[in-house]
């Protein structure tokens, strides 16, 4: 149908014998370099050189040393992963990650040839206070410090209130953040038309709807994406 962005987000889910029957099915029937696979760690390299691309879920900023458990860009980006998911929600809550390392995070791996998704989003609490401009431009303004060149940056707007919860928010809010992202990015003096995307309980029932009704660049699938036949619908209707 389009020729938008599909980023699956698979977390830490699936053991080895579960990855192999997924590439089973999603090596044969994805042909769609605006699909982007982001598998557990471990298993990215059972995934590179398919005809989709691969991201990392999460990155370190140092290019090398003793930082047991971490990943570098450099290590990434040598053996052929091309984006890095940075700034998720689970990340920001469940490992305390902060705006500031987020930009350190950013700038490393835009430096080692990675294009970053840079998730974004507000609580539920914020949501309902009307803050969801504030804290979104706040988020921006954080990770993006000091980064000059966007060319490589993707924005996936994930509201935390979705993320797992069967909710997503109507079509209009989703159109007025994607505006005011855009807005955002271009007063902080980007002259650039950044892709944005939508994140949160995204499914093989919704997906058309999103499609037709909103003027998102793609979309970011967590949970649903785990299983292989409602990820190639979702590809089916997006890219
Ligand atoms: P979900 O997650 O699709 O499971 O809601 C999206 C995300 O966490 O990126």
């Amino acid at each position: 149908m389009g020729n938008k962005i599909v980023v699956a987000n698979l977390k830490m889910n699936l053991n080895v014998v579960q990855v192999s029957e997924y590439l089973k099915k999603i090596n044969k029937n994805i042909n769609n370099k605006n699909v982007i696979i982001c598998p557990t760690s471990i298993y990215i390299p059972y995934f590179l050189k398919q005809n989709y691309k691969v991201g990392i879920q999460n990155i370190f900023y140092k290019d090398k040393g003793a930082f047991t458990g971490e990943i570098s860009p450099n290590q990434a980006s040598s053996i052929g992963i091309e984006y890095v998911i940075i700034g998720h929600s689970e990340r920001r809550k469940k490992f305390f990650e902060k705006n500031d390392e987020i930009n350190k995070k950013i700038k490393a791996s835009l430096e080692n040839d990675l294009k970053v998704i840079l998730c974004i989003g507000e609580s539920i609490e914020e949501h309902d206070l009307l803050k969801t401009n504030k804290v979104i431009e706040n988020q921006i303004t954080l990770a993006l410090r000091n980064i000059k060149d966007l060319t490589n940056v993707i924005i996936a707007y994930e509201p935390i209130w979705t993320i797992g919860t069967n909710v997503i928010p109507s079509f209009k809010e989703i159109n007025n953040v994607t505006k005011f992202i855009k807005s955002v990015i271009l007063k902080i003096n980007f002259n650039i038309d950044i892709k944005v995307l939508y994140g949160g309980s995204v499914n093989e029932f919704n997906i058309e709807e999103i499609i037709k009704n909103t003027f998102v660049d793609g979309v970011l699938v967590g949970d649903v994406s785990i299983d292989a036949d409602k990820l190639l619908k979702i590809i089916e209707v997006t890219c």
